[in-house]
């Protein structure tokens, strides 16, 4: 049992019961949006909620993927100040529900018909030993290249399929004087991008494998290892340092970029940027990915124990799957809807791809580890380390990298990548 959840086994009383203090009339929600758009679609969320008679209070987390927040989060609730609402993803929905801290929504979710509603591999995400613990929001996509259409445009090039493709493109982008490729060596960002990369050596089934502690050998494939060369290569068309994602938006907006492998959260700042797809950028899948779907589904869990915010938080859980609130949300977002029933008529090509990909099933779909939907905190958090070291570095060795994920996922692995 990893020591994290030792302490919060301990806390867990203690914390139940201080929760039930409110501290004002607010309702406070913790998240970790804190960009143009990601402001954007939480003020369209917020304003549904207060016409709902919900009393949104922001309690927004800076720090892309939300590593700052996770850390925010915990403190609080140790320290018996847990929000009424919080953005939480992945596995950890379902770690915090353990520990009977989550509000289960199984009126919401019956009313709702969610089960009909939501696609089958996220009404799994949101459901704890048969009780439903979170609502949830949107699904990103994460293995998409954007380009910067002008760009391309002007020097006569088509986006790439293949790597050979990508290669002779950024050689020819880099020759005109544009960076090829909006990178940054932050962690997050540099892991983001590998997994992209393993998921197009290897497909789903292989990197869902990846997280699971008996394959832990699988690190040592020689896909993986094709996958961390091209990670190093990568680095060569991208800029010095660890700017933020949405300055990196930014730049291949103003086309000082071409390209940027990143989340749909990125199509979102884009258009937040007054750029529109298919008009000043486009998307597609990275090469080796078409027909793939590498996501992460941004949820919110409501905190149990205090008896007086039930009814708003029951509200907002029911809001945020509404058919009107997924539309709208969605497209400010970058994501697409949860609801099998969303209407693809209203979407750009990005969303449209991206909702009828995931739509084909778990055999398309591959959990991100980066955007805590395929390992625990701790293993994510390990193996970020190692690929950051890796790519800042080259003097480490490919295989010692191996070595040492292996050696986590064998010792850390609490979660089945192939059992999802
Ligand atoms: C979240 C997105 C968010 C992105 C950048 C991802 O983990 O799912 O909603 O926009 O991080 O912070």
């Amino acid at each position: 049992m990893p020591l994290l959840r030792v302490h919060f086994l301990c806390c867990a009383v203690l914390c139940t019961a201080t929760i039930a203090a409110r501290a004002d009339d607010h309702f406070d929600v913790l998240h970790w949006w804190t960009s143009v758009s990601e402001r954007r679609a939480v003020d369209e969320l917020a304003e549904r909620a207060v016409d709902d008679g919900v009393a949104w209070r922001n309690a927004a987390i800076p720090g892309g993927a939300g590593i700052g927040a996770m850390k925010v989060l915990k403190a609080r609730v140790l320290g018996g100040r847990a929000p009424d609402s919080a953005q939480l993803i992945g596995p950890a929905i379902t770690e915090w529900a353990d520990l009977g801290l989550l509000l289960e929504l199984d009126d919401v979710a019956a009313a709702g018909n969610w089960n009909m509603r939501l696609f089958p591999t996220i009404w799994t995400l949101v459901r704890q030993r048969g009780h439903v613990v979170a609502a949830p929001l949107g699904i990103h996509r994460i293995n998409v290249l954007f380009y910067n259409r002008k760009v391309f445009a002007d020097a006569g090039l088509a986006p790439p399929k293949t790597w050979a493709e990508f290669d002779r493109v950024a050689d020819a982008l880099a020759r005109r004087g544009v960076t090829p490729l909006a990178q940054s060596g932050q962690p997050w960002q540099v892991a983001t991008l590998f997994e992209t990369l393993a998921l197009s050596e290897g497909g789903p089934g292989f990197y869902r494998s990846l997280y699971a502690r008996r394959n832990s050998n699988l690190w040592f494939d020689a896909r993986v290892t094709r996958a961390l060369n091209r990670l190093r290569e990568l680095r060569r068309y991208a800029p010095q340092g660890e700017p933020a994602w949405d300055v990196l938006a930014r730049s291949l907006a103003r086309g000082d970029t071409a390209m940027f492998i990143m989340g749909d959260w990125a199509k979102g700042e884009l258009q937040a940027l007054g750029k529109a797809v298919d008009i000043d950028f486009g998307c597609i899948a990275v090469p080796g990915t078409e027909n793939m779907h590498l996501y992460s589904v941004d949820s919110f869990v409501m905190f149990a124990g205090n008896y007086g915010t039930q009814p708003e938080q029951e509200k907002l859980a029911k809001l945020m799957v509404s058919p009107s609130v997924q539309a709208a949300y969605n497209h400010i977002k970058g994501s697409v809807p949860v609801r099998r029933d969303a209407d693809t008529a209203t979407m750009d090509a990005c969303a449209r791809a991206s909702w009828r990909t995931f739509g084909r099933g778990a055999g398309v779909q591959a959990p991100s580890m980066v955007h805590r939907m395929a390992t625990d905190e701790t293993l994510k958090d390990a193996i970020i380390a190692q690929l950051h070291r890796f790519y800042s570095d080259d003097h480490v060795p490919v295989g010692e990298i191996q070595r040492r994920i292996a050696g986590l996922v064998r010792t850390l692995a609490e979660q089945g990548g192939d059992e999802k």
